[in-house]
C-alpha cells in the first residue's frame, strides 16, 4: 500500500478507492460520495461480492482488483479445510456473476487462479502478492495512458467525459480522467465537461469530487447537453473509458456512451477510449456477443430515493451500450495508440 500511494502522490493525485490493511479489504463507499467518506470493510469474498454488485465499488479495473483481493479472502476462509482448492475455485466462478459486462472481473479471477493453481506452497502469500501485483500495475498502466493521452491533446481543451472512469473507478489515477491528470501535468489548459450519468450519477457525484481534490477544473452538465457543448464549441474533444472491448474494436461503457460517440462524430470532434489492455476482450468477437447488465428498474423511476415517475409506468434500465468501432478515433492504451483498423492493433496489444 505504501508503495501505491507513493506512486500516485508522484503522479500528483489523491484519490484511492481502495486500502490493504491487516488482511482486511476496505473500500470508499461510492454510494454515498461526495456526501460522506465512507470505508467499509471486506473480510470475506461474499462482502466483496455484494460491495460489487450493490455499487459500493464500481468501475471495469476497480471492480478487478477488487474481485482479485476477494479471492485473497476466500483463500484465507478455506485456510485448513481438506476442500480449500475446490472452494477457493468456487468462489472465483461466484465472483464472476457479480457483474457480468466488465472483463476486467473474469480477467482477475482467472489470473488469481492461474497463480495459486501455478504455486505449489505458501498459496496464501502468492494470492496477496499477485493481488498487490494487479492493483500495481494497474496503477502503473493508468500514468502511462494519461501520459500518452495527454500529448494526444491540444494546448487548450474542453474535455467531455461520461461516467467515472477516473482514479475512484481504477486502483487510482483513473482511464480517461488519467488522460485529464496527465494533460494537466504536461501543462495543458484542461477544462473537463462531466456528464452527470443518470441514473447513479457517477458524473456528477464522483467525477466532479475527484477532479476537485486533484484541483482539476470540472464543469457539471446534464447527460442532454452534450450536443449542444460540442456545437458550440466548448467541447472539443470526447475521453471515455471501458468496460470492454471486443477483438474489432467495439466499446462496452457505461449507458449513454453510444450517444456521445455519435454527436462527437456529426461535430467532427475526436472520440477517444481510454483502457488498460485488460479491458481488451479478444475472446468476444464484436459488441453483439457483450453481455449489457440490466438493473432494477426502480434505479431509474427514483431520484435519490424519491419516486419520479407515476405508478404504472415501466422503465427500462440497461446500464452500459456499445459504441461501434467506427466511432472510435483512438484507443489509448499504457501499451500505445491504437487505431483503426483495430482487430490487427487489438491483437498485438494483448499479451499471449
Ligand atoms: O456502472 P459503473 O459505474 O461500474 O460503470 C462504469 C463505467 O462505465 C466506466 O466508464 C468503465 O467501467 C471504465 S472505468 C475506468
Amino acid at each position: 500500500m505504501a508503495s501505491i500511494s507513493g506512486i500516485l502522490s508522484k503522479a500528483g493525485s489523491k484519490v484511492c478507492p481502495m486500502k490493504w490493511e491487516s488482511g482486511v479489504y476496505y473500500l470508499l463507499d461510492q454510494r454515498v460520495l461526495p456526501e460522506s467518506e465512507i470505508w467499509l470493510p471486506c473480510k470475506t469474498h461474499k462482502d466483496v461480492f455484494y460491495a460489487i454488485r450493490d455499487m459500493v465499488v464500481r468501475g471495469a479495473p476497480a471492480i478487478g482488483i477488487t474481485a482479485a483481493f476477494g479471492m485473497v479472502l476466500a483463500l484465507k476462509e478455506g485456510h485448513g479445510r481438506h476442500d480449500m482448492l475446490d472452494y477457493f475455485f468456487s468462489a472465483g466462478k461466484y465472483l464472476k456473476q457479480a457483474r457480468p459486462t466488465a472483463v476486467n472481473l473474469r480477467w482477475a479471477v482467472d489470473r488469481m487462479q492461474a497463480a495459486v493453481a501455478r504455486a505449489g506452497t505458501n498459496l496464501l502469500e502468492i494470492a496477496e502478492q499477485e493481488a498487490l501485483a494487479i492493483w500495481e500495475e494497474d496503477v502503473r498502466a493508468n500514468i502511462e495512458i494519461g501520459r500518452l493521452g495527454g500529448e494526444l491533446l491540444p494546448e487548450t481543451v474542453g474535455l467531455l467525459t461520461h461516467c467515472n472512469a477516473g482514479a475512484l473507478a481504477t486502483g487510482g489515477y483513473g482511464t480517461a480522467l488519467g488522460v485529464a491528470r496527465g494533460a494537466v501535468s504536461l501543462g495543458r489548459r484542461v477544462t473537463v465537461y462531466a456528464d452527470e450519468t443518470r441514473p447513479w450519477l457517477q458524473g456528477a457525484r464522483l467525477t466532479c469530487w475527484e477532479l476537485l481534490q486533484d484541483g482539476i477544473s470540472v464543469v457539471l452538465n446534464v447527460d442532454n447537453a452534450s450536443g449542444l457543448l460540442m456545437r458550440t464549441g466548448r467541447v472539443t474533444a470526447v475521453v471515455v473509458g471501458a468496460d470492454r472491448i471486443a477483438a474489432n474494436g467495439d466499446v462496452a461503457n457505461k449507458i449513454g456512451t453510444y450517444n456521445v460517440a455519435v454527436l462527437a462524430k456529426e461535430n467532427s470532434i475526436p472520440f477517444y477510449v481510454a483502457a488498460p489492455v485488460s479491458t481488451l476482450d479478444v475472446t468476444t468477437p464484436s459488441g453483439k456477443e457483450i453481455p449489457i447488465e440490466e438493473r432494477n428498474p426502480e434505479e431509474v423511476m427514483e431520484i435519490a430515493g424519491r419516486r419520479v415517475a407515476p405508478e404504472g409506468a415501466g422503465a427500462a434500465n440497461p446500464v452500459f451500450d456499445i459504441t461501434p468501432w467506427r466511432y472510435v478515433t483512438a484507443i489509448i492504451t499504457e501499451k500505445g495508440i491504437l487505431t483503426p483498423p483495430y482487430e490487427p492493433a487489438i491483437a498485438k496489444a494483448v499479451p499471449e
